[in-house]
C-alpha cells in the first residue's frame, strides 16, 4: 500500500475539492479545449488523484471509455468510491506511470494534470507514449509555477488570525519533495522531441475559477462554498500533519467557518467586492509519430 501523497503532500479530499474548485461549470469548456477531448475517446489520465478530471470526462463526454491511474491507493479508492457516488463510469486503478497495466497502442488521449514535475522525465512519458496509439495525443498539463499565481481576495475577515494559526505551526520534514523536476517548458518541448514525439505544441492559459460577484447567485454561492471546502480540507490536512494541530484545530476551523458566512452575507446584501481567484496553466500537447 502507498498513501504517501495522500499523507504527506495532499490529502485526497483536498485534491479532489481543489480541483472541483478550478474544473466547474465556468470553466469546463476551456479544460476541455485544452486536454482536446472529443467524444467517443479512449482516454487515460496518469496521476488522476481523486478523480476529479475523469469523472467530470465522463459526465459530459459519455461515448467517451476513461481511465485513471494513480499510485496512492487512498487517492484511487476515494475516486471509486466518488465515481458510483456520482453514477459516472471510470475505470480506476492503483498503478505506477512507470508501469502501465495497459496493452500497447490501447489509448486516442493519455493526458496529465500537474503530475510531470514530480517524475524524472523519461520514467513520465515512457509507458504513456507506449499506450497511446499512433496518431493519439498526448497532453501534459501543469500550473506556471514560474509566474507567481494571481489570488486576489481582499476584505476578507478573519484572514489574519487565519494566517497566524498557520504559522503556529510545527511540522516534522517529509519524504517526498514534490515538483523536485519541474523544469522549463522549453526544455519540457525538447524531450517531447527526443522521445519521437510530432506536432508539439504550447500553450499558456489563465483560467478565472472564483469570481463570485461576476456570476449569478446560485453560481456564486456555489463558489464560496467550494473555496471553503478547499480551505478547509487543506486546514484539516495540516492540522492533522502539525505536532501542535490539535491544539490549533477548533480555533482554526472557527474562523474559516466565519470567513465563509461573513463573504454569504456580503453576497447576500448585494455588497460586491469582486475577489476572484485565477491559476495559470502551461499545456503541452503532442502527437505519437
Ligand atoms: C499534484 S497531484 C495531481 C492529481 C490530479 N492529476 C489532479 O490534478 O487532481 C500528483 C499525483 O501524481 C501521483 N503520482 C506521483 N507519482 C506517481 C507515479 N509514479 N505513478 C502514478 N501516480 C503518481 C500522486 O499520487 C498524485 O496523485
Amino acid at each position: 500500500m502507498n498513501n504517501l501523497w495522500n499523507k504527506q503532500v495532499q490529502s485526497t479530499e483536498l485534491l479532489y475539492f481543489s480541483r472541483l474548485e478550478s474544473f466547474n461549470e465556468i470553466t469546463k469548456n476551456t479544460f476541455f479545449k485544452l486536454l482536446q477531448v472529443k467524444e467517443g475517446m479512449k482516454i487515460l489520465e496518469v496521476g488522476c488523484g481523486g478523480g476529479t478530471f475523469c469523472n467530470i470526462i465522463k459526465q459530459n463526454f459519455p461515448t467517451c471509455k476513461v481511465y485513471g491511474i494513480d499510485l496512492d491507493t487512498d487517492h484511487i479508492e476515494f475516486a471509486k468510491k466518488k465515481a458510483k457516488e456520482l453514477k459516472v463510469d471510470v475505470n480506476y486503478s492503483v498503478a505506477d506511470i512507470n508501469k502501465l497495466p495497459f496493452k500497447n497502442g490501447e489509448f486516442d488521449l493519455v493526458y496529465s494534470h500537474t503530475v510531470v514535475e514530480h517524475l524524472p522525465f523519461k520514467n513520465f512519458i515512457k509507458e504513456q507514449k507506449r499506450v497511446l496509439k499512433k496518431g493519439g495525443k498526448l497532453i501534459i498539463m501543469r500550473v506556471l509555477m514560474e509566474e507567481k499565481n494571481n489570488a486576489d481576495q481582499p476584505f476578507l475577515v478573519c484572514e489574519d488570525e487565519i494566517n497566524a494559526c498557520y504559522g503556529k505551526m510545527e511540522f516534522e520534514p517529509q519524504t517526498i519533495s514534490p515538483a523536485k523536476y519541474l523544469e522549463s517548458p522549453n526544455l519540457t518541448m525538447q524531450h517531447l522531441e527526443e522521445n519521437g514525439f510530432k506536432n508539439i505544441d504550447v500553450s499558456f492559459d489563465r483560467i478565472v475559477y472564483y469570481n463570485p460577484d461576476c456570476t449569478t447567485k446560485t453560481i456564486a454561492k456555489k463558489q464560496i462554498k467550494r473555496n471553503y471546502e478547499t480551505k478547509l480540507y487543506y486546514a484539516l490536512f495540516n492540522l492533522q500533519k502539525a505536532k501542535n494541530g490539535e491544539n490549533l484545530r477548533a480555533e482554526l476551523l472557527q474562523l474559516l467557518e466565519k470567513q465563509y458566512k461573513e463573504r454569504l452575507k456580503l453576497l447576500e446584501q448585494n455588497k460586491k467586492i469582486f475577489d476572484y481567484q485565477s491559476t495559470k496553466k502551461v499545456t503541452f500537447s503532442a502527437i505519437k509519430g
